[in-house]
């Protein structure tokens, strides 16, 4: 079974999809991750970010998997490296190169091969269309940005996060290559005012209503 859950930077997506693929037994693909660790990659081999081609090497050349603490970058665990300060400012941007995308999106599917939950925006319009089920977790901005801050706890202030929150949607919104957008037949969920657990129990509910 796949499940997809989209939605914009701070929705809850990460956490969500945690506790739904241990609630329903399945592997959890995060692939925000695989694009932070291409651009750490990027970012510690001195390539430029605004360079697509040299982007698409490192990302054809860099072995991703994942292991129970999260993402494996070349054989060694590098989760707390890809949630730096500087792989934030630069992601969107690596991202957004089309032949970066098109060198890890194989590389999703095969991760999923037996079943996963599947986070991160363009996982129900591109990467898996056809999944069991898709969502699209939505928050206001300024409530994203409260849920990052309590995360991170460095103290940093709601008004600076909420201004990368704000870039970011700009940037993942307007790229041309797979934005960030709703896709039709998936299940909108505004999570504004529930918990964590409450999102949970609803997509659970969904899911196992599905299949009764
Ligand atoms: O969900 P996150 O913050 O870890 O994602 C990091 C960046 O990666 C985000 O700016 C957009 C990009 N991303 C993407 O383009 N496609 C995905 N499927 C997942 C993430």
């Amino acid at each position: 079974m796949i499940v997809a859950i989209d939605g914009p930077a701070g929705a809850g997506k990460s956490t969500v999809a945690r506790a739904l693929a241990d609630a329903l037994g399945l592997v959890l693909l995060d692939t925000g991750a695989m694009y932070r660790a291409v651009t750490w990659r990027v970012l510690e081999s001195d390539v430029d970010i605004h360079d697509a081609a040299a982007c698409a090497s490192v990302a054809a050349e860099v072995q991703l998997s994942f292991d129970s603490v999260g993402i494996v970058v070349d054989g060694v665990s590098r989760e707390q490296e890809i949630r730096s300060r500087a792989v934030d400012q630069a992601v969107s941007v690596v991202a957004a190169h089309p032949a970066v995308r098109a060198a890890i999106v194989p590389n999703q599917r095969v991760v999923a091969e037996s079943g996963a939950v599947a986070e991160g925006r363009d996982t129900t319009t591109v990467v898996f269309p056809e999944a069991d089920h898709r969502f699209f977790l939505s928050a206001s901005a300024r409530e994203r940005a409260r849920r990052r801050a309590s995360q991170r706890g460095d103290g940093e202030s709601i008004e600076v996060i909420l201004a990368d929150i704000q870039r970011r949607d700009h940037l993942d919104s307007t790229r041309e290559d797979s934005p960030l957008k709703r896709g039709e037949g998936v299940m909108v969920v505004d999570t504004d005012g529930l918990s964590a657990e409450e999102v949970v129990s609803k997509l659970l509910d969904s899911v196992r209503g599905a299949s009764a």
